[in-house]
C-alpha cells in the first residue's frame, strides 16, 4: 500500500462527510479505480492500435477495423472486455503471426447508461504471455456521441461536408473499441479512407496521403503516434482544409474562408510554445498545430496532441480570447505527459493546466491581464459552487455513476489553480516550477491518480521546506468544499476602476456616451457585464446595446454575457441575435447558461423552446445531451 496521503482512512472521511449518492455512502471509493471502464486493465493492456477507417458521410458512418496489440498481465485471464457504445461489431479474429486469422467468439454484455457496453471477447489461450494482435471488423452508429457530422450549410465554405471527433471524457468508445480509460497508454497508427477532394488530420504525425486510391476512389491519409496517449486524447478531423505555417513547428488548419483571421489570431503560436518550454520544459510532441473547427465545437478547445482543436468563438479579431490556446497547449505538459488516471482526478489536468495557462499569459500578455483572468476565473468557480453539493467541491471528486462531462466543473480548474498558487506562494515561485519540471519529467508519458500526486508533492516539495505547510491545510484543499480562507487570491483592486464605472452608470451619474469602454479590453467588458445588478431599467439596456452593438457582438464571449443581462431583464430587442448566437454556436459553455436562464421565465422558457428545436440539429451530440436536459418540452 502506498504511504502518505493517498491512506484509505483519508479517502474515506473525504466521501462520508460530502456523501452526494448512495453509493458514495455504501461503498468508499477506490482511488485509482477507473469507474467509468468495462475494461479488466489487470487482465489485459492495450499497448497498440491500428486503425483503417473509411468515412462514409452519406451513411454517416466510419466503417473498417482495428486492431489490437494486447498484452496479458494475468496468465490465468481467458476474457478480455473491452468498452465500444453504439458500435456493430462484425468479427473478432486473432492475427496469428505467420497463420491464416482465427476467429474468436464474442458477445456484447450488459449496456449500462452513460458507460455504454461492453465489449467480451474469448482470447485464445494458445498465446500464453506472448503479446496478441486481434482484428476487430466494425462499423460505428450515425448517432456516435463522439462524432459529429455536419453538413456543409453548417460549415464557412457551405460546400463540402465535415467531421471531427470529441473523445474526452468517454466517447472513444462510440469509434473505436478500446479500453477507453485514461490509464491505459498505446501507440497508435491509422490508415483514414476520405473523398478525394477532403483531408483528413489527427493527433498525430502525418505519414501523408497515398499516391493511389484505394479501390473505392477514396484518398487514404496516414498516422502515426509514436508516444502511448490515453484513448481520450486520439483525434480525427475531416473537411475542406488549408493550413497556414506559423513557425518551423508551429500552424492552423481551418476551412479556407476562415484562415485569414486565423492566422492573426494565432500570430503568437510559437512564442507560446517557446514560452510554455521556458518555464515547464522540453515540449516532446514535435509539432504543435490548431485546427479550428467549425462553431458547433463543443468546447473551448480540446488538447488532442500535436493538433489542438479549437472553437471559432476565440477568434474575436483582437487576440483577446487566446487564452485558450495558452491553456491547450499547457495540457501537452498537465494533461498529456502526466495524465489524470481517472476521472476522479480530473483537476490534475485541468487544475495544473489553469496554473501553466496563467503563467504563459503573464509572460505573453502581462500581469495585469494575467490578474483580470484570474479575477474572472474566481467569481466564476465562487458562482459556481454556490450550486454544488459539498462533496463536488472537492478537488477529488466521487464521478461515480454520473457523466464525467458534467462532473467536471470549474472547482477542478480555478480551486486547482489556486491550490498550485497557494503553494507557489509558501514555497516561492522559483521553488514550485523546479518541482513541476521534475514531476512533469518524473511522471511523463504516466497516468496518475490524487494520492500519487500528494505522495510525490510531499516527498519532493514538502520536505524541502517543514513546516510551509500542514498536512491538514493540504487535507483541506482535496479533501473538503470551498475555497479554503488561506486561499492566496488576485488583488481585488484590479477591475475597481471598472466597478467604479458601472456603479457611476447606474447611479445615472456617468452618461453612457462617458463610459470609459475605449480603454476596455474584453475582460472588463466581462466583468462590467457579468456583475450587473438583477434589475437593470429598459432605458439602460437599450441606451448600452445602441452606443455599443452588444447584441451584434463578434466577440462571443462578451456577447454571452450581455446576453445574460438581457434575458435577466427581458430585454426583447436582444432575442434577434440571441437566437442567431444559439442557432451559430454549439460551444456548451456559451450556450448552456444561456437556456438555464430562459428557461426561469415563462416567456423565456418559451423562447429557448423554440429556438431550441432550431438549434439542435446543429449542435454536437454532447452539447446535445446537456441542452436536452435543461429545456424540457412543455408539459
Ligand atoms: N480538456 C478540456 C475540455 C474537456 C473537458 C473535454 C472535459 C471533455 C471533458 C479543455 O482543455 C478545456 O478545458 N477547455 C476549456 C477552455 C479552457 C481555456 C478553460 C473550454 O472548453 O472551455
Ligand atoms: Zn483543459
Amino acid at each position: 500500500m502506498r504511504a502518505g496521503f493517498g491512506s484509505a482512512a483519508l479517502v474515506c472521511l473525504a466521501a462520508l462527510t460530502g456523501a452526494h449518492s448512495a453509493q458514495a455512502a455504501s461503498e468508499s471509493i477506490k482511488p485509482g479505480v477507473d469507474y467509468h471502464s468495462f475494461a479488466n486493465v489487470a487482465d489485459f493492456r492495450v499497448r497498440h492500435v491500428d486503425i483503417d477507417l473509411v468515412v462514409d458521410f452519406s451513411a454517416r458512418r466510419l466503417s473498417g477495423h482495428a486492431d489490437l496489440t494486447v498484452a496479458r498481465q494475468n496468465p490465468n485471464a481467458r476474457q478480455l472486455i473491452l468498452d465500444t457504445e453504439a458500435l456493430e461489431i462484425a468479427s473478432v479474429s486473432w492475427l496469428k503471426p505467420g497463420a491464416e486469422p482465427a476467429k474468436l467468439e464474442f458477445r456484447g454484455g450488459k449496456a449500462k447508461p452513460i458507460l455504454g457496453q461492453p465489449l467480451q471477447i474469448e482470447m485464445p489461450a494458445a498465446a500464453g504471455r506472448r503479446d496478441v494482435v486481434l482484428r476487430i471488423e466494425y462499423h460505428t452508429n450515425p448517432k456516435a456521441s463522439g462524432l459529429q457530422w455536419l453538413l456543409p450549410a453548417q460549415t464557412a465554405g457551405k460546400k463540402h461536408p465535415y467531421l471531427f471527433s470529441q473523445n474526452e471524457s468517454i466517447h472513444g468508445r462510440s469509434w473505436i473499441p478500446l479500453q477507453d480509460s485514461p490509464q491505459v497508454r498505446f501507440t497508435y497508427n491509422a490508415a483514414i479512407h476520405v473523398p478525394s477532394n477532403l483531408i483528413a488530420v489527427m493527433s498525430a504525425a502525418q505519414k501523408g496521403a497515398d499516391a493511389k486510391p484505394d479501390e473505392a476512389g477514396h484518398k487514404v491519409y496516414r498516422f502515426e503516434m509514436k508516444e502511448a496517449i490515453p484513448s481520450y486524447l486520439i483525434a480525427l478531423a475531416v473537411g475542406d482544409l488549408r493550413f497556414h505555417e506559423i513557425s518551423a513547428r508551429t500552424g492552423v488548419y481551418t476551412e479556407p474562408a476562415v484562415l485569414d483571421a486565423a492566422a492573426y489570431e494565432f500570430a503568437d503560436l510559437e512564442r507560446t510554445v517557446a514560452t510554455c518550454e521556458t518555464l515547464f520544459g522540453p515540449y516532446r510532441w514535435g509539432r504543435y498545430d490548431l485546427l479550428i473547427l467549425p462553431p458547433s465545437a463543443p468546447y473551448g478547445g480540446m488538447e488532442n496532441p500535436r493538433l489542438s482543436f479549437i472553437t471559432p468563438t476565440v477568434i474575436a479579431g483582437d487576440r483577446s480570447l487566446v487564452s485558450v490556446i495558452a491553456h491547450e497547449l499547457a495540457h501537452s505538459w498537465s494533461g498529456n505527459l502526466v495524465t489524470n488516471a481517472t476521472w476522479r482526478d480530473f483537476w490534475l489536468n485541468e487544475g495544473f493546466t489553469t496554473y501553466l495557462e496563467r503563467r504563459i499569459v503573464e509572460v505573453l500578455y502581462g500581469q495585469r491581464r494575467e490578474q483580470m483572468e484570474d479575477a474572472l476565473g474566481l467569481q466564476t468557480v465562487r458562482r459556481e459552487m454556490a450550486d454544488l453539493a459539498p462533496a463536488d467541491q472537492h478537488l477529488a471528486i466521487d464521478a461515480r455513476g454520473r457523466d464525467p462531462d458534467d462532473t467536471g466543473t470549474e472547482v477542478a480548474y480555478e480551486k486547482g489553480k489556486l491550490f498550485l498558487q497557494f503553494l507557489e506562494s509558501r514555497f516561492g515561485r522559483e521553488a514550485l516550477d523546479a518541482f513541476l519540471r521534475s514531476y512533469f519529467d518524473h511522471f511523463a508519458f504516466q497516468s496518475i491518480d490524487t494520492e500519487q500526486f500528494l505522495d510525490y508533492l510531499h516527498a519532493h516539495l514538502l520536505v524541502k521546506k517543514p513546516g510551509a505547510v500542514s498536512e491538514q491545510e493540504i487535507h483541506t484543499w482535496v479533501y473538503e468544499p470551498g475555497l479554503p480562507g488561506f486561499a492566496v487570491l488576485p488583488p481585488a483592486d484590479v477591475f475597481a476602476p471598472v466597478d467604479k464605472a458601472r456603479n457611476a452608470w447606474l447611479a445615472g451619474t456617468m452618461p453612457t456616451a462617458q463610459l470609459p469602454v475605449k480603454q476596455w479590453s474584453t475582460q472588463e467588458w466581462l466583468h462590467f457585464l457579468d456583475n450587473m445588478p438583477d434589475e437593470v431599467p429598459r432605458a439602460r439596456l437599450e441606451e448600452l446595446d445602441h452606443a455599443f452593438a452588444l447584441s451584434g457582438s463578434t466577440n462571443a464571449e462578451i456577447a454571452h454575457s450581455w446576453f445574460r443581462v438581457a434575458i435577466h431583464n427581458d430585454y426583447a430587442p436582444a432575442y434577434p441575435q440571441l437566437e442567431r448566437y444559439l442557432v451559430t454556436i454549439g460551444r456548451r459553455k456559451l450556450v448552456k447558461p444561456l437556456y438555464e436562464d430562459l428557461m426561469k421565465s415563462p416567456r423565456g422558457a418559451e423562447l429557448a423552446r423554440s429556438v431550441y428545436a432550431k438549434a439542435r440539429a446543429g449542435y454536437h451530440p454532447i452539447t446535445q445531451t446537456s441542452i436536452d436536459a435543461i429545456v424540457t418540452p412543455r408539459r
